[in-house]
Parts: structure tokens; C-alpha cells; sequence
């Protein structure tokens, strides 16, 4: 980070990624610590790009999918100890309720735009990590992990199938990113996954 950060906040970030480390290792689901760091690095390179808080993108890039309903049985306890842990790196309360809010709403099932600058940006991180190639192979991942066939001939059965996926969610993906920065990068991650289609169903066939 050198040239953005100081030293200190170099640590602090070296501290949550570490924490993000214990949590996410091994995640089958598509929610892997690499998960984590693609997105906080690709909300860095938004914020850069966009002149919004690198360190506040970043972090909440980190923690993002902490709490997630998905992966945690208790939601407000995990968001509990994540604020305790940013409280132990001496994280201002104001950079702590910063990250928060820049967490909360992010993700796509629940529907909602997130209000600040950087929740906008690590919802476009997120979202760009669901499609391109990552997000074919993160679909393919999460599927298998399910249990999920790819695709079906019957079109009443194709409704939980991976494929299926591609048509409920990620094509919209595009449409509905917020900076200018994560449009220019969808634009081509969608053609990408627009190809990859064509050929499946070709291959299908
Ligand atoms: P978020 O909650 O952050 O919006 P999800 O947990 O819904 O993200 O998705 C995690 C990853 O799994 C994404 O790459 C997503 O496209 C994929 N995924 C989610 N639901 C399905 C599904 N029904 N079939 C295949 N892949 C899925
Ligand atoms: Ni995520």
C-alpha cells in the first residue's frame, strides 16, 4: 500500500486480513478467504480510481461476507466479535461505523442499494467477483457444493440448475453496478460469461 497508507494503517490491514484468514479458510461455498481478498483488493482499486477512502474500502472489502446468513448460524454475535476485533486494533468508532455501513445491504438476495459511497463500491467489488471467468468457476464451485446438477433438458427442472443461475442473477450483474470503474470492468466479464453460454449450450447440444 505503500504510497497510499502509513504504517500503522498498513497494520491494522495486515491485522484483518489475518482475522478474515481464521474465518474464511477453506470455505467450499465460493466464500474463501480468496474470496475476501479479491474483493478488497478490486474496492481498493475502485476507490483509487473513483477518489473515495481507500482504507475504508478495503477494509470492509475484507469483512464483507462476515455475518452473512449464508455462513454464520448467528449473524449479530460474528458482527459482535468483528466489532470487538476493530475495536482491539484501535479502529477509530468513526472508520468502525464507516466499515458497517459499508458492509450492511451489500449483498444481491436481499435487494438493497447500500447508502454510502464505499458500500456502493464493495458491492461493485462483490458483484464483479460473481461474474468472468471467477464467477463461472465460483458458480460451478457453489453448485457442486449444493449438490446442484449443471443444466437440465426438462425446462421445469432446469429451474435449480447452475446454468439456471447465469439467467437469474449474474447477467443482470452488469446493470446494476454503481461506479463507472466496475461498469468499465463488467462490460467485458460479461461478454466473457455471454461466450461461455453460447458455447455450453452448444456443446449441450
Ligand atoms: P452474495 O450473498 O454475496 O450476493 P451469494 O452468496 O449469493 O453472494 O453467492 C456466492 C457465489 O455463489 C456467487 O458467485 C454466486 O453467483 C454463486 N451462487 C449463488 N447462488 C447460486 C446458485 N443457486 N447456483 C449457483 N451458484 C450460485
Ligand atoms: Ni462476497
Amino acid at each position: 500500500y505503500s504510497g497510499y497508507f502509513n504504517m500503522q494503517t498498513d497494520t491494522k490491514m495486515k491485522a484483518i486480513k489475518n482475522y478474515v484468514y481464521t474465518i474464511f479458510d477453506e470455505d467450499p461455498t465460493g466464500h474463501d478467504f480468496f474470496h475476501m481478498k479479491r474483493v478488497a483488493r478490486m474496492a481498493r482499486f475502485i476507490a483509487v480510481k473513483e477518489g473515495s477512502d481507500l482504507f475504508i474500502c478495503e477494509a470492509a472489502g475484507w469483512v464483507h461476507d462476515v455475518g452473512d446468513k449464508k455462513l454464520f448460524s448467528n449473524r449479530s454475535k460474528a458482527l459482535e466479535q468483528l466489532n470487538h476485533f476493530l475495536r482491539s486494533i484501535d479502529c477509530t468508532a468513526t472508520d468502525i461505523n464507516a466499515i458497517r455501513e459499508a458492509v450492511d445491504n451489500i449483498s444481491f438476495s436481499r435487494g438493497k442499494i447500500p447508502a454510502s459511497i464505499e458500500g456502493k463500491i464493495v458491492q461493485d467489488a462483490d458483484r464483479l467477483d460473481a461474474i468472468g471467468a471467477i464467477g463461472v468457476a465460483r458458480t460451478f464451485s457453489f453448485g457442486g457444493a449444493k449438490g446442484q446438477l449443471l443444466w437440465h433438458d426438462s425446462e421445469e427442472k432446469r429451474q435449480n440448475t447452475s446454468i439456471q443461475h447465469f439467467y437469474d442473477k449474474l447477467l443482470y450483474l452488469k446493470g446494476l453496478m454503481h461506479t463507472r470503474t466496475a461498469k468499465q470492468i463488467a462490460e467485458q466479464r460479461h461478454r466473457f460469461m455471454e461466450m461461455y453460454l453460447q458455447q455450453f449450450l452448444n456443446e449441450w447440444q
